[in-house]
Protein backbone atom coordinates (compact mmCIF):
# COMPACT_ATOMS: atom_id res chain seq x y z
CA UNK A 1 0.00 0.00 0.00
CA UNK A 2 2.54 2.32 1.15
CA UNK A 3 4.68 1.97 -2.52
CA UNK A 4 3.86 5.21 -4.48
CA UNK A 5 2.12 6.91 -1.42
CA UNK A 6 2.83 10.39 -1.20
CA UNK A 7 4.57 11.39 2.27
CA UNK A 8 3.02 14.69 3.61
CA UNK A 9 5.72 15.66 4.24
CA UNK A 10 5.34 17.71 7.64
CA UNK A 11 7.34 20.18 8.91
CA UNK A 12 4.71 22.18 11.90
CA UNK A 13 6.22 25.70 12.62
CA UNK A 14 6.10 25.36 16.33
CA UNK A 15 3.10 26.04 18.92
CA UNK A 16 1.92 23.48 21.56
CA UNK A 17 -1.32 21.93 22.43
CA UNK A 18 -1.25 23.68 25.41
CA UNK A 19 -1.12 27.25 24.38
CA UNK A 20 -3.78 26.61 21.68
CA UNK A 21 -5.89 24.95 25.13
CA UNK A 22 -4.76 27.92 26.69
CA UNK A 23 -6.05 30.04 23.98
CA UNK A 24 -8.88 28.30 23.47
CA UNK A 25 -10.01 28.40 27.44
CA UNK A 26 -9.38 32.27 27.52
CA UNK A 27 -11.75 32.83 24.29
CA UNK A 28 -14.54 35.06 24.78
CA UNK A 29 -17.84 33.25 25.48
CA UNK A 30 -20.78 34.40 23.32
CA UNK A 31 -24.43 34.79 24.40
CA UNK A 32 -26.81 31.99 23.10
CA UNK A 33 -29.16 33.68 20.08
CA UNK A 34 -31.64 31.01 20.67
CA UNK A 35 -32.36 29.01 23.80
CA UNK A 36 -31.61 25.02 23.43
CA UNK A 37 -34.64 22.98 24.23
CA UNK A 38 -33.20 20.53 27.05
CA UNK A 39 -32.84 17.37 26.26
CA UNK A 40 -34.84 14.40 27.40
CA UNK A 41 -34.24 12.14 30.09
CA UNK A 42 -31.53 9.22 29.68
CA UNK A 43 -28.48 11.03 29.72
CA UNK A 44 -25.74 9.02 28.88
CA UNK A 45 -23.24 9.01 31.62
CA UNK A 46 -19.68 10.42 30.50
CA UNK A 47 -17.40 7.52 30.63
CA UNK A 48 -13.77 8.14 30.83
CA UNK A 49 -11.85 6.79 27.88
CA UNK A 50 -8.98 5.58 28.48
CA UNK A 51 -6.57 3.03 26.86
CA UNK A 52 -3.12 2.82 24.49
CA UNK A 53 -5.14 4.89 21.39
CA UNK A 54 -5.20 7.79 23.42
CA UNK A 55 -1.59 7.99 24.22
CA UNK A 56 -0.79 7.27 20.60
CA UNK A 57 -3.63 9.64 19.34
CA UNK A 58 -1.71 12.95 21.48
CA UNK A 59 1.57 11.66 20.36
CA UNK A 60 0.75 11.71 16.84
CA UNK A 61 -1.03 15.02 17.20
CA UNK A 62 2.68 16.85 17.18
CA UNK A 63 3.26 15.55 13.64
CA UNK A 64 -0.02 15.97 11.56
CA UNK A 65 -0.98 18.72 10.40
CA UNK A 66 -4.42 17.45 10.31
CA UNK A 67 -4.75 17.48 14.07
CA UNK A 68 -2.23 20.17 14.50
CA UNK A 69 -4.91 22.53 12.17
CA UNK A 70 -8.08 21.16 14.01
CA UNK A 71 -6.50 22.64 16.93
CA UNK A 72 -5.70 25.70 15.12
CA UNK A 73 -2.00 25.44 15.55
CA UNK A 74 0.50 26.31 12.78
CA UNK A 75 0.75 23.84 10.03
CA UNK A 76 3.36 24.28 6.93
CA UNK A 77 0.70 23.75 4.30
CA UNK A 78 -3.29 23.38 4.61
CA UNK A 79 -4.24 19.84 5.17
CA UNK A 80 -6.81 18.55 3.13
CA UNK A 81 -9.24 15.44 2.93
CA UNK A 82 -12.36 14.29 1.27
CA UNK A 83 -15.72 13.41 2.72
CA UNK A 84 -16.21 10.18 1.20
CA UNK A 85 -12.72 9.97 -0.52
CA UNK A 86 -13.11 6.27 -0.31
CA UNK A 87 -15.86 5.76 -2.80
CA UNK A 88 -17.10 4.79 -6.20
CA UNK A 89 -15.34 6.96 -7.92
CA UNK A 90 -11.70 4.87 -7.46
CA UNK A 91 -11.63 2.17 -9.59
CA UNK A 92 -10.08 0.31 -6.84
CA UNK A 93 -12.93 0.49 -4.51
CA UNK A 94 -15.30 -0.83 -7.06
CA UNK A 95 -12.82 -4.04 -6.76
CA UNK A 96 -12.85 -4.27 -3.46
CA UNK A 97 -16.80 -3.71 -2.93
CA UNK A 98 -17.09 -6.91 -5.89
CA UNK A 99 -15.06 -9.05 -3.80
CA UNK A 100 -17.28 -8.02 -0.70
CA UNK A 101 -20.23 -8.68 -2.80
CA UNK A 102 -22.81 -5.54 -1.52
CA UNK A 103 -21.58 -2.40 0.27
CA UNK A 104 -23.13 -3.51 3.61
CA UNK A 105 -20.64 -6.72 3.99
CA UNK A 106 -17.87 -4.46 3.04
CA UNK A 107 -18.73 -2.67 6.01
CA UNK A 108 -18.83 -5.55 8.26
CA UNK A 109 -15.59 -6.95 6.85
CA UNK A 110 -12.73 -5.70 9.00
CA UNK A 111 -9.98 -6.31 6.89
CA UNK A 112 -12.23 -4.80 3.54
CA UNK A 113 -13.18 -1.55 5.59
CA UNK A 114 -9.57 -0.95 6.36
CA UNK A 115 -8.46 -1.65 2.63
CA UNK A 116 -10.81 0.93 1.20
CA UNK A 117 -10.10 3.31 3.91
CA UNK A 118 -6.69 3.30 3.18
CA UNK A 119 -6.98 3.50 -0.75
CA UNK A 120 -7.26 7.15 -0.87
CA UNK A 121 -4.15 7.70 1.01
CA UNK A 122 -2.07 5.95 -1.39
CA UNK A 123 -3.87 7.23 -4.42
CA UNK A 124 -4.64 10.66 -3.40
CA UNK A 125 -2.28 11.79 -0.97
CA UNK A 126 -4.72 13.25 1.59
CA UNK A 127 -3.88 14.43 5.11
CA UNK A 128 -6.08 12.31 7.20
CA UNK A 129 -8.09 8.93 6.77
CA UNK A 130 -12.16 8.26 7.23
CA UNK A 131 -12.84 4.98 8.67
CA UNK A 132 -14.85 3.30 5.89
CA UNK A 133 -18.62 2.17 6.85
CA UNK A 134 -21.78 4.43 6.74
CA UNK A 135 -23.79 6.59 9.30
CA UNK A 136 -26.55 3.88 9.21
CA UNK A 137 -24.45 1.05 10.50
CA UNK A 138 -25.27 1.17 13.86
CA UNK A 139 -29.26 1.25 13.37
CA UNK A 140 -29.77 -2.50 12.92
CA UNK A 141 -28.42 -2.55 16.75
CA UNK A 142 -31.31 -1.05 17.34
CA UNK A 143 -33.85 -3.15 16.33
CA UNK A 144 -34.04 -1.40 12.50
CA UNK A 145 -33.94 -3.45 9.58
CA UNK A 146 -31.32 -1.91 7.11
CA UNK A 147 -30.54 -2.66 3.09
CA UNK A 148 -28.86 -1.19 0.85
CA UNK A 149 -30.08 -1.04 -2.76
CA UNK A 150 -29.66 0.48 -6.27
CA UNK A 151 -31.52 3.51 -5.11
CA UNK A 152 -29.73 3.66 -1.61
CA UNK A 153 -30.50 2.86 1.78
CA UNK A 154 -34.05 0.81 2.42
CA UNK A 155 -35.36 0.58 5.96
CA UNK A 156 -38.31 -0.50 7.61
CA UNK A 157 -39.74 2.87 9.14
CA UNK A 158 -40.76 3.04 12.14
CA UNK A 159 -43.52 6.13 12.63
CA UNK A 160 -45.53 5.21 15.66
CA UNK A 161 -45.18 5.67 19.12
CA UNK A 162 -45.42 1.53 19.69
CA UNK A 163 -42.78 1.71 17.08
CA UNK A 164 -40.46 3.59 18.61
CA UNK A 165 -41.11 2.35 22.18
CA UNK A 166 -39.73 -1.24 20.96
CA UNK A 167 -36.50 0.06 19.64
CA UNK A 168 -33.30 -1.06 21.73
CA UNK A 169 -29.89 1.52 22.59
CA UNK A 170 -27.27 0.16 20.23
CA UNK A 171 -24.36 -1.50 22.45
CA UNK A 172 -20.90 -2.32 21.12
CA UNK A 173 -21.27 -6.18 20.81
CA UNK A 174 -23.79 -5.09 18.15
CA UNK A 175 -20.91 -3.52 15.96
CA UNK A 176 -17.64 -5.82 16.72
CA UNK A 177 -16.21 -4.97 13.39
CA UNK A 178 -16.55 -1.09 13.63
CA UNK A 179 -13.36 -0.82 16.40
CA UNK A 180 -11.74 -4.17 14.65
CA UNK A 181 -11.92 -1.86 11.74
CA UNK A 182 -10.46 0.78 13.17
CA UNK A 183 -7.60 -0.91 14.86
CA UNK A 184 -6.57 -2.63 11.26
CA UNK A 185 -6.61 0.95 9.40
CA UNK A 186 -4.94 2.63 12.59
CA UNK A 187 -2.17 -0.41 12.37
CA UNK A 188 -1.78 0.16 8.14
CA UNK A 189 -1.74 4.03 8.05
CA UNK A 190 1.56 5.95 8.32
CA UNK A 191 1.69 7.96 11.71
CA UNK A 192 1.01 11.56 10.35
CA UNK A 193 -2.06 10.54 8.57
CA UNK A 194 -4.71 10.41 11.35
CA UNK A 195 -7.96 8.66 11.19
CA UNK A 196 -11.27 10.05 11.51
CA UNK A 197 -14.01 8.40 13.00
CA UNK A 198 -17.70 9.18 12.41
CA UNK A 199 -21.50 9.01 13.01
CA UNK A 200 -24.59 10.83 11.67
CA UNK A 201 -25.98 13.23 13.75
CA UNK A 202 -29.59 11.91 15.54
CA UNK A 203 -31.92 14.16 13.39
CA UNK A 204 -30.06 13.08 10.17
CA UNK A 205 -30.43 9.25 11.55
CA UNK A 206 -34.23 10.15 12.27
CA UNK A 207 -34.84 11.07 8.91
CA UNK A 208 -33.48 7.32 7.62
CA UNK A 209 -35.39 5.59 10.56
CA UNK A 210 -38.79 7.47 9.91
CA UNK A 211 -38.88 7.88 5.72
CA UNK A 212 -36.97 4.50 5.57
CA UNK A 213 -35.46 5.78 2.57
CA UNK A 214 -33.12 9.45 1.78
CA UNK A 215 -36.12 12.02 1.90
CA UNK A 216 -36.64 15.36 -0.57
CA UNK A 217 -39.30 16.57 1.87
CA UNK A 218 -38.87 15.33 4.98
CA UNK A 219 -42.90 14.66 5.45
CA UNK A 220 -42.92 12.12 7.72
CA UNK A 221 -40.06 12.99 9.68
CA UNK A 222 -41.72 16.52 10.40
CA UNK A 223 -45.12 15.25 10.67
CA UNK A 224 -43.48 13.15 13.50
CA UNK A 225 -41.78 16.20 15.38
CA UNK A 226 -45.02 18.38 14.66
CA UNK A 227 -47.76 15.46 15.67
CA UNK A 228 -46.15 13.47 17.99
CA UNK A 229 -43.41 15.20 19.76
CA UNK A 230 -43.39 13.06 22.80
CA UNK A 231 -42.12 9.69 20.51
CA UNK A 232 -40.17 12.19 17.96
CA UNK A 233 -37.98 12.84 21.41
CA UNK A 234 -37.83 9.41 22.51
CA UNK A 235 -36.20 8.22 19.31
CA UNK A 236 -34.01 11.41 19.32
CA UNK A 237 -32.78 10.22 22.87
CA UNK A 238 -32.19 6.71 21.95
CA UNK A 239 -30.21 7.27 18.48
CA UNK A 240 -28.32 10.02 20.81
CA UNK A 241 -27.17 7.37 22.96
CA UNK A 242 -26.49 4.79 20.14
CA UNK A 243 -24.45 7.28 18.69
CA UNK A 244 -22.51 8.52 21.84
CA UNK A 245 -21.86 4.65 22.63
CA UNK A 246 -20.85 4.02 18.68
CA UNK A 247 -18.46 6.96 18.83
CA UNK A 248 -16.88 5.95 22.12
CA UNK A 249 -16.00 2.75 20.98
CA UNK A 250 -14.50 3.77 17.67
CA UNK A 251 -12.03 6.15 19.98
CA UNK A 252 -11.03 3.04 22.17
CA UNK A 253 -9.73 1.10 19.30
CA UNK A 254 -7.80 4.38 17.93
CA UNK A 255 -10.25 6.84 16.18
CA UNK A 256 -8.04 10.32 16.35
CA UNK A 257 -10.92 13.26 15.56
CA UNK A 258 -14.62 12.40 15.22
CA UNK A 259 -16.50 14.15 12.93
CA UNK A 260 -20.58 14.04 13.38
CA UNK A 261 -22.96 14.50 9.96
CA UNK A 262 -25.71 16.57 10.23
CA UNK A 263 -26.64 15.63 6.33
CA UNK A 264 -30.30 17.00 6.00
CA UNK A 265 -30.60 19.18 9.04
CA UNK A 266 -30.80 22.09 6.68
CA UNK A 267 -34.56 21.22 6.13
CA UNK A 268 -35.63 22.21 10.11
CA UNK A 269 -36.47 25.84 10.54
CA UNK A 270 -34.30 27.47 13.24
CA UNK A 271 -36.76 27.16 16.52
CA UNK A 272 -37.06 23.10 15.29
CA UNK A 273 -33.57 22.89 14.93
CA UNK A 274 -33.18 24.78 18.83
CA UNK A 275 -35.88 21.63 19.63
CA UNK A 276 -34.83 18.70 18.11
CA UNK A 277 -31.36 18.76 16.74
CA UNK A 278 -28.93 20.83 18.88
CA UNK A 279 -29.71 19.77 22.31
CA UNK A 280 -29.11 15.97 21.23
CA UNK A 281 -25.84 16.92 19.54
CA UNK A 282 -24.52 18.92 21.92
CA UNK A 283 -24.97 16.27 24.60
CA UNK A 284 -22.95 13.76 21.51
CA UNK A 285 -20.47 16.38 21.97
CA UNK A 286 -20.42 16.53 25.50
CA UNK A 287 -20.53 13.13 25.82
CA UNK A 288 -17.27 12.61 23.58
CA UNK A 289 -15.52 15.40 25.06
CA UNK A 290 -13.20 13.74 27.65
CA UNK A 291 -11.71 11.55 25.25
CA UNK A 292 -9.62 14.17 24.20
CA UNK A 293 -9.90 13.86 20.13
CA UNK A 294 -11.11 16.98 18.28
CA UNK A 295 -14.80 17.03 17.37
CA UNK A 296 -15.78 17.92 14.33
CA UNK A 297 -19.91 18.60 13.43
CA UNK A 298 -20.72 19.28 9.79
CA UNK A 299 -24.12 20.99 9.46
CA UNK A 300 -24.96 20.47 5.90
CA UNK A 301 -27.26 22.91 3.92
CA UNK A 302 -27.23 24.67 7.52
CA UNK A 303 -26.44 28.00 6.50
CA UNK A 304 -29.32 29.84 7.84
CA UNK A 305 -28.58 27.70 11.56
CA UNK A 306 -25.28 28.60 11.67
CA UNK A 307 -25.91 31.39 14.58
CA UNK A 308 -26.76 28.32 16.60
CA UNK A 309 -24.20 25.91 15.07
CA UNK A 310 -21.43 28.12 16.09
CA UNK A 311 -22.66 28.09 19.71
CA UNK A 312 -22.53 24.15 19.58
CA UNK A 313 -19.39 22.55 21.60
CA UNK A 314 -17.52 21.54 18.81
CA UNK A 315 -13.76 21.84 18.08
CA UNK A 316 -14.26 22.30 13.67
CA UNK A 317 -17.28 23.26 12.02
CA UNK A 318 -17.65 21.33 8.29
CA UNK A 319 -19.28 24.00 5.89
CA UNK A 320 -20.77 23.46 3.09
CA UNK A 321 -20.29 26.06 -0.53
CA UNK A 322 -23.79 27.99 0.03
CA UNK A 323 -22.08 30.58 1.93
CA UNK A 324 -18.29 31.73 0.83
CA UNK A 325 -16.21 30.39 3.73
CA UNK A 326 -15.18 34.03 5.56
CA UNK A 327 -18.63 34.47 5.32
CA UNK A 328 -19.40 31.23 7.03
CA UNK A 329 -17.04 32.01 9.63
CA UNK A 330 -19.00 34.96 10.42
CA UNK A 331 -22.12 33.58 10.74
CA UNK A 332 -20.95 30.76 13.44
CA UNK A 333 -19.23 33.38 15.28
CA UNK A 334 -15.90 32.29 14.58
CA UNK A 335 -14.85 35.89 13.18
CA UNK A 336 -16.06 39.03 13.19
CA UNK A 337 -17.46 40.86 9.75
CA UNK A 338 -14.78 42.78 7.80
CA UNK A 339 -14.99 46.67 8.66
CA UNK A 340 -14.10 49.77 6.75
CA UNK A 341 -11.33 50.33 9.56
CA UNK A 342 -9.25 46.80 9.12
CA UNK A 343 -9.18 44.90 6.12
CA UNK A 344 -8.46 41.59 7.94
CA UNK A 345 -11.67 39.73 9.90
CA UNK A 346 -10.96 39.52 13.30
CA UNK A 347 -10.50 36.38 15.17
CA UNK A 348 -12.52 36.13 18.08
CA UNK A 349 -12.06 32.11 18.61
CA UNK A 350 -9.20 29.77 18.01
CA UNK A 351 -12.72 26.98 16.45
CA UNK A 352 -11.08 25.80 13.63
CA UNK A 353 -13.55 25.49 9.98
CA UNK A 354 -13.50 23.07 7.56
CA UNK A 355 -14.32 22.73 3.70
CA UNK A 356 -15.87 24.27 1.56
CA UNK A 357 -15.61 22.99 -2.58
CA UNK A 358 -18.57 22.27 -3.95
CA UNK A 359 -17.87 18.84 -4.83
CA UNK A 360 -19.31 19.11 -8.35
CA UNK A 361 -16.56 21.70 -9.21
CA UNK A 362 -14.15 18.58 -9.58
CA UNK A 363 -15.82 17.91 -12.50
CA UNK A 364 -14.43 21.42 -14.19
CA UNK A 365 -11.21 21.62 -15.87
CA UNK A 366 -8.52 21.98 -14.05
CA UNK A 367 -7.69 25.40 -14.24
CA UNK A 368 -11.33 26.00 -13.12
CA UNK A 369 -11.13 24.20 -10.10
CA UNK A 370 -7.81 25.73 -9.07
CA UNK A 371 -9.28 29.18 -9.42
CA UNK A 372 -11.92 28.36 -7.00
CA UNK A 373 -9.21 26.60 -4.60
CA UNK A 374 -7.08 29.85 -4.87
CA UNK A 375 -10.21 31.81 -3.92
CA UNK A 376 -11.50 29.26 -1.15
CA UNK A 377 -7.65 29.82 0.25
CA UNK A 378 -7.10 33.75 -0.10
CA UNK A 379 -10.89 33.87 2.30
CA UNK A 380 -9.85 30.96 4.98
CA UNK A 381 -8.40 31.89 8.19
CA UNK A 382 -4.53 31.33 8.17
CA UNK A 383 -4.83 28.75 11.27
CA UNK A 384 -7.38 26.36 12.00
CA UNK A 385 -8.64 25.68 7.91
CA UNK A 386 -8.91 22.01 7.03
CA UNK A 387 -9.53 22.49 3.16
CA UNK A 388 -12.42 19.61 2.48
CA UNK A 389 -15.37 19.32 -0.52
CA UNK A 390 -18.76 20.78 0.73
CA UNK A 391 -20.32 17.49 0.63
CA UNK A 392 -19.69 14.03 -0.44
CA UNK A 393 -17.19 13.74 -3.76
CA UNK A 394 -19.55 12.29 -6.31
CA UNK A 395 -19.15 8.70 -8.15
CA UNK A 396 -18.24 10.69 -11.52
CA UNK A 397 -15.38 12.46 -10.40
CA UNK A 398 -11.97 12.21 -12.43
CA UNK A 399 -9.79 10.54 -9.89
CA UNK A 400 -6.99 12.48 -12.11
CA UNK A 401 -8.95 16.02 -10.74
CA UNK A 402 -9.40 14.61 -7.04
CA UNK A 403 -5.68 13.74 -7.27
CA UNK A 404 -4.71 17.51 -8.73
CA UNK A 405 -7.02 18.86 -5.87
CA UNK A 406 -4.54 17.46 -3.40
CA UNK A 407 -1.65 18.91 -5.25
CA UNK A 408 -2.79 22.56 -5.57
CA UNK A 409 -4.08 22.69 -2.04
CA UNK A 410 -0.62 21.41 -0.78
CA UNK A 411 1.27 23.98 -3.15
CA UNK A 412 -0.91 26.78 -3.01
CA UNK A 413 -0.99 27.10 1.02
CA UNK A 414 2.60 26.32 1.44
CA UNK A 415 3.34 29.16 -1.29
CA UNK A 416 1.38 31.62 -0.01
CA UNK A 417 1.15 31.08 3.72
CA UNK A 418 4.89 30.28 4.33
CA UNK A 419 6.12 32.51 7.48
O1 LIG B 1 -16.31 9.56 3.73
C1 LIG B 1 -15.91 8.40 3.55
O2 LIG B 1 -15.13 8.09 2.61
C2 LIG B 1 -16.30 7.31 4.54
C3 LIG B 1 -17.39 6.50 4.13
C4 LIG B 1 -18.82 7.02 4.18
C5 LIG B 1 -19.85 6.45 3.42
N1 LIG B 1 -21.03 7.02 3.77
C6 LIG B 1 -19.67 5.41 2.41
C7 LIG B 1 -20.75 5.12 1.45
C8 LIG B 1 -19.40 8.00 4.99
C9 LIG B 1 -18.74 8.96 5.97
C10 LIG B 1 -20.80 7.98 4.73
C11 LIG B 1 -21.76 8.84 5.42
C12 LIG B 1 -23.14 8.86 4.96
N2 LIG B 1 -23.93 7.84 4.52
C13 LIG B 1 -23.94 10.01 5.01
C14 LIG B 1 -23.50 11.34 5.53
C15 LIG B 1 -22.70 12.08 4.52
C16 LIG B 1 -23.52 12.59 3.39
O3 LIG B 1 -23.26 12.17 2.25
O4 LIG B 1 -24.40 13.42 3.63
C17 LIG B 1 -25.23 9.66 4.54
C18 LIG B 1 -26.42 10.59 4.40
C19 LIG B 1 -25.20 8.28 4.24
C20 LIG B 1 -26.34 7.46 3.79
C21 LIG B 1 -26.07 6.81 2.50
N3 LIG B 1 -25.11 5.84 2.29
C22 LIG B 1 -26.73 7.01 1.26
C23 LIG B 1 -27.85 8.00 1.07
C24 LIG B 1 -26.16 6.15 0.34
C25 LIG B 1 -26.60 5.92 -1.10
C26 LIG B 1 -26.34 7.05 -1.97
C27 LIG B 1 -24.87 7.23 -2.25
O5 LIG B 1 -24.37 8.36 -2.11
O6 LIG B 1 -24.24 6.27 -2.63
C28 LIG B 1 -25.12 5.44 0.99
C29 LIG B 1 -24.21 4.45 0.39
C30 LIG B 1 -22.75 4.68 0.53
N4 LIG B 1 -22.10 5.07 1.68
C31 LIG B 1 -21.77 4.46 -0.46
C32 LIG B 1 -20.53 4.73 0.10
C33 LIG B 1 -19.18 4.60 -0.56
C34 LIG B 1 -22.05 3.93 -1.86
C35 LIG B 1 -22.29 2.46 -1.73
C36 LIG B 1 -21.87 1.71 -2.96
O7 LIG B 1 -20.70 1.32 -3.06
O8 LIG B 1 -22.76 1.48 -3.81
Amino acid sequence: MASGMKTAGNSPTGGSTRTARRRRATAPSRTSTRREAKPRKGRVSVTAITGAAHQAASDTASESRFLRACRGLPVDCVPIWLMRQAGRYLPEYQATRAKAGDFLSLCRTPELACEVTLQPIARLGVDAAILFSDILVPLPGMGLSLAFTEEGPRLDPVRTAADIARLRVATHEDYPFVPEAVRLCRRGLPANVPLIGFAGAPFTLMSYAVEGHTSKQFTQTKRLLFAAPEAAHQLLDKLTQTVITYLQAQVEAGAQALQIFDSWVGVLGPEDFATYAAPYVRRILDALRPSGVPLIYFAHGGCALYPQVGQLPADVFGVDWRLPIDAARVQLGLARARSRRGPKAAKVTAKAIQGNLDPIALLAPVPEIERRVTDILRRAPRRGFIFNLGHGIVPETPVAHAQALIEMVHRLSARSRRG
